[in-house]
């Protein structure tokens, strides 16, 4: 078993994000350590550089849907609108660089706490 996969089987108990999110290549935060999981991710070390990734090509300066990610206001006013497109598939756009499973299951975690940890 390669050090990628231990890492995800430890990150991630349920099976199917283990089947889905690791071993999809390159991603940084899918190397990343449990430590990630271990506490809420926070904004500014998690989900800022999924969002330059994967969001602000087009919604930096521009807001296609209204929706305008440049920082963490901004972020957080639309959380529960950016959460939803995800889940959905609907965002990023076909041909956009997407988020691995467990990109996704970071920025759920942080768009669905209270605090929304800066
Ligand atoms: C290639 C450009 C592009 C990228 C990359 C992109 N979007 Fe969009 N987004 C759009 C456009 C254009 C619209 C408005 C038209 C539409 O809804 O398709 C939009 C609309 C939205 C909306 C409004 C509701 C909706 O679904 O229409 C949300 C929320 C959203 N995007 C979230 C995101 C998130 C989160 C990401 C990153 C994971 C992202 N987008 C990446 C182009 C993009």
């Amino acid at each position: 078993m390669t050090d990628l996969l231990r890492t995800c089987r430890t990150v991630l108990p349920l099976a199917v994000l283990w089947l889905t999110g690791c071993g999809l290549g390159d991603k940084t935060i899918a190397e990343a350590d449990p430590e990630l999981f271990a506490t809420p991710p926070t904004y500014s070390a998690t989900i800022d550089p999924i969002l330059e990734q994967s969001c602000r090509p087009c919604h930096g300066e521009d807001s296609p849907g209204g929706i305008r990610m440049r920082d963490y206001e901004e972020v957080k006013l639309h959380r529960q609108a950016i959460a939803e497109a995800v889940r959905d598939g609907s965002m990023p756009p076909g041909g956009a660089e997407g988020l691995n499973a467990v990109e996704k299951e970071l920025l759920f975690r942080w768009a669905e706490n209270p605090i929304n940890k800066q």
